[in-house]
């Protein structure tokens, strides 16, 4: 399901047999959980109260897009805490899985599950409150090889992301760029199409690796 230094590829690692391996993966499982309940606290986070309009994150029940939902783990996190939740995927491998999951569901009807593309999201204007976006938001860019073809698509989404969400809408990132320019070609993209925000990371020292970016509509 992964290279030898454990990077996912994608669409490889989530396509055929490697999705179920994916979804039966006790440890993936956990590590998706683990981050989606960051990017919940990070949601709340004290400092992004006071960027841009000062405001206090309050409401209970919110409407989160989860952007690369996968099989699901994040978006049952997130409905078990009591937000409705829509959870998009491009490959219908991963998003099945995410189906049958729903089922099981005390409050099956608090998610619903879209075949889509994070660049050319089907959702309204000022429709969703919040977004995450666990470990996916990096293959945005898959088959962009061209520095300027990378530059249109992040900001042409970070854009779009800006339009669909409601006003002092939020969004949470966890995910892996792969250096320290990449890590810099997304956080400017949010920075120059509406956003205020920062990124935390797991270790601060460490160049690529798991990182958070909490971002809120200017
Ligand atoms: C690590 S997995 C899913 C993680 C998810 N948080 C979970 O709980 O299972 C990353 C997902 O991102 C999806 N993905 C990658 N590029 C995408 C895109 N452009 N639009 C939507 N989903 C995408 C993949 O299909 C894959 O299911």
């Amino acid at each position: 399901m992964s290279n030898h230094n454990n990077t996912p590829i994608f669409p490889d690692s989530y396509i055929g047999d490697n999705s179920l391996e994916y979804e039966n993966s006790i440890w993936m499982e956990r590590n998706q959980k683990k981050a989606t309940l960051i990017c919940l606290q990070y949601l709340h986070d004290e400092e992004l109260n006071t960027l841009g309009i000062v405001d206090n994150l309050n409401e209970k029940k919110c409407l989160i897009a989860d952007l690369g939902c996968g099989t699901g783990f994040s978006s049952e996190i997130l409905v078990e805490n009591g937000h409705r939740v829509i959870g998009i995927d491009i490959l219908m491998d991963m998003l099945s899985k995410a189906k049958i999951k729903k089922k099981f569901l005390k409050e099956e009807k608090d998610l619903e599950l879209i075949l889509a593309d994070i660049n050319y999201l089907p959702l309204k204007r000022s429709s969703i409150d919040h977004m995450i976006s666990v470990s996916a938001y990096n293959f945005i860019i898959h088959g962009k090889n061209l520095a300027k073809d990378i530059f249109k698509t992040i900001n042409n989404t970070s854009r779009y992301l800006k339009k669909v969400l409601k006003s002092n809408g939020r969004i949470i990132i966890e995910f892996y760029p792969k250096d320290e320019e990449e890590l810099d070609s997304f956080i400017s993209s949010f920075k120059d199409n509406g956003f205020d925000g920062f990124m935390v990371k797991k270790d601060p020292n460490q160049k690529s690796g798991q990182t958070f970016l909490l971002l809120k509509k200017r």
